[in-house]
């Protein structure tokens, strides 16, 4: 299996601080954001890694993180143009990843306990051409992706709805996904959400249509660092998570 980190998007919920530096630059604990997630595909035993920036502060990821050899990975960077959604950002990670190869994506603000393993081997157990994300019970669901489970076939999701006011569970989609190269297809083929971006929910949910989309529970704290709130809190969890 190969890794992904998206550093991509323009932050904008962390403005002013964001203006100086790109979001997953910003400190948690002792390091920049960004290195918790590689850390954890680390710890999963994924080393090959790719990670998609904005323009913005790019040299200095390649400053900090260089080839990843400190970090004990192996680093590959390529950057998106503007932000044009999560999809658009995954849709660059084509070549990256060989035909009939396996990958785990990570939106880069995602910062988590779990060690990834098991959720890696379940879906290198799954049939190709489809998909696994991991979901997180939260207190306020409105504010992510939401599931609506399959009542027949516990595994699956039926669909996923982005930021619902009324949501059908208590769980969000974080933002960890695993896919094959049939992904690849489906981008392709996406047209722009309201907000004109390429939505990973559209994509997911071509995969819930075909039953295709299963899924498992982080189990530890899990947070998506990308407020001022949840970024010091993020701040006092990772502290030590890292040596
Ligand atoms: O954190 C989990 C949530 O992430 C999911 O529950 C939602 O379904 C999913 O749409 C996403 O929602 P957000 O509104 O939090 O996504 P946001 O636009 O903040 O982007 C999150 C990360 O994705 C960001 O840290 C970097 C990456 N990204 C985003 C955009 C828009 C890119 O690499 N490129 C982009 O163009």
């Amino acid at each position: 299996m190969k890794g992904v980190v998206l550093a991509g998007g323009t932050g904008t919920r962390l403005y002013p601080l964001t203006r100086l530096i790109n979001k997953h630059l910003l400190p948690v604990g002792k390091y920049p954001m960004i290195v918790y997630g590689i850390d954890r595909l680390r710890q999963a035993g994924i080393t090959d890694i790719l990670i998609i920036m904005g323009k913005q502060s790019a040299g200095l990821y390649t400053d900090f993180l260089g080839s990843g050899k400190e970090f004990s990975v192996n680093l590959t960077y390529r950057i998106q143009e503007a932000a044009g959604g999560i999809a658009e950002a995954l849709g660059l990670a084509r070549g990256f990843v060989n035909q009939g190869e396996r990958f785990i994506v990570l939106l880069g603000d995602n910062l988590f306990m779990d060690d990834l393993t098991p959720f890696v081997k379940s879906y290198e157990r799954q049939p190709e051409g489809t998909a696994r994300v991991l979901l997180k019970q939260v207190k306020d669901p409105k504010r992510y992706g939401v599931p609506v489970f399959d009542k027949n076939h516990f595994e699956l999701i039926l669909e996923i709805e982005e930021k619902p006011v009324n949501p059908k569970s208590s769980y969000c989609v974080t933002g960890i996904y695993m896919y094959d190269t049939a992904v690849f297809d489906i981008i392709s083929q996406l047209s722009p959400s309201e907000r004109g971006e390429l939505e990973i929910t559209d994509v997911n949910n071509v995969y819930a249509a075909q039953g295709k989309l299963e899924y498992d529970i982080l189990h530890k704290w899990w947070s998506d660092a990308g407020t001022f709130e949840s970024l010091q809190e993020a701040g006092r969890r990772m502290k030590g998570m890292i040596p």
